[in-house]
């Protein structure tokens, strides 16, 4: 489904972040990318998405090579659905407003249609329709994000650290919003997550980055159970 292939990238000419970086994600699937701050994780996604062209390698979405292709055709075009780490609803538009962003390719009752689609997988979000976005918790915020992304029905989602600053208690909420998007949704979900064991749970497999490449891949279960990746990427032992 998405394979990316040798990617160099970086933001400035002279310095690489991504150095020949190679993984894949199958179709509904869910993969996480863990390592350590600065290691590229996001760099990745941003490349994957647009926002930064590859100098080397290709990104492939099913047998297409997006790699030059800007960011708005791939979202408008090609199923790609992208939740960046911060800034990734906009506050001053309601709960409403934002799904209607999120589908200003749809005609206006297929973006209805999804809107209500939506809003029964995800009841918190039909109670707060007309709220403003700004006065949702953090934990609706990221299930608003999730929603707006997945309102033209992408085929691959990027999500980048979505448990990220949510008490344990919403984390849970929020990883179980994602694994419900797998099996409703039938995507293919790419996930940058620091809460690596619980991400893992609900993953099927997993890339370690360090420094711009994969450094470990597997089965998440089996990274799960490794005591090596523990101690030098989970944080230590298993809860
Ligand atoms: N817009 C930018 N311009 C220049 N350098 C950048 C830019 N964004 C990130 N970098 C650099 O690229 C490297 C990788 O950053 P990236 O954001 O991909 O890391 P990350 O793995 O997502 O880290 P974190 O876990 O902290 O989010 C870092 O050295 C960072 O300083
Ligand atoms: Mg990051």
């Amino acid at each position: 489904m998405i394979e990316v292939e040798n990617v160099v990238a970086g933001y400035t000419r002279d310095v690489d972040i991504l150095r020949g970086l190679s993984l894949y994600a199958g179709k509904a699937e869910i993969v996480t990318l863990l390592g350590p701050n600065g290691c590229g994780k996001s760099t990745l996604l941003k490349t994957i998405a647009g926002y930064l062209k590859p100098r080397e390698g290709r990104v492939m979405l099913g047998d297409k090579d997006i790699s030059r292709f800007p960011v708005h055709e791939k979202i408008l075009r090609h199923g790609l659905g992208f939740v960046p780490q911060t800034e990734n609803v906009f506050t001053a538009l309601s709960v409403r407003e934002n799904l209607q962003v999120g589908g200003n390719a749809l005609d206006k009752s297929a973006c209805e249609a999804r809107i209500r689609t939506l809003c029964e997988h995800y009841p918190v979000l039909g109670r707060k329709l007309q709220a403003p976005a700004a006065s949702l918790s953090g934990g609706e915020r990221q299930i608003l994000a999730l929603a707006r992304a997945l309102m033209p029905s992408p085929g691959l989602l990027l999500l980048d650290e979505p448990s990220a600053g949510l008490s344990p208690k919403t984390l849970g909420e929020v990883f179980e919003a994602i694994q419900r998007i797998r099996a409703k949704e039938n995507v293919t979900i790419l996930m940058v997550e620091q809460n690596a064991m619980e991400a893992l749970r609900i993953s099927d497999r997993a890339y370690v980055l360090s420094m711009g490449t994969v450094a470990i891949t597997g089965e998440a279960q089996s990274l799960m159970n490794d005591e090596q990746v523990r101690e030098l990427y989970l944080g230590g032992r298993a809860a």
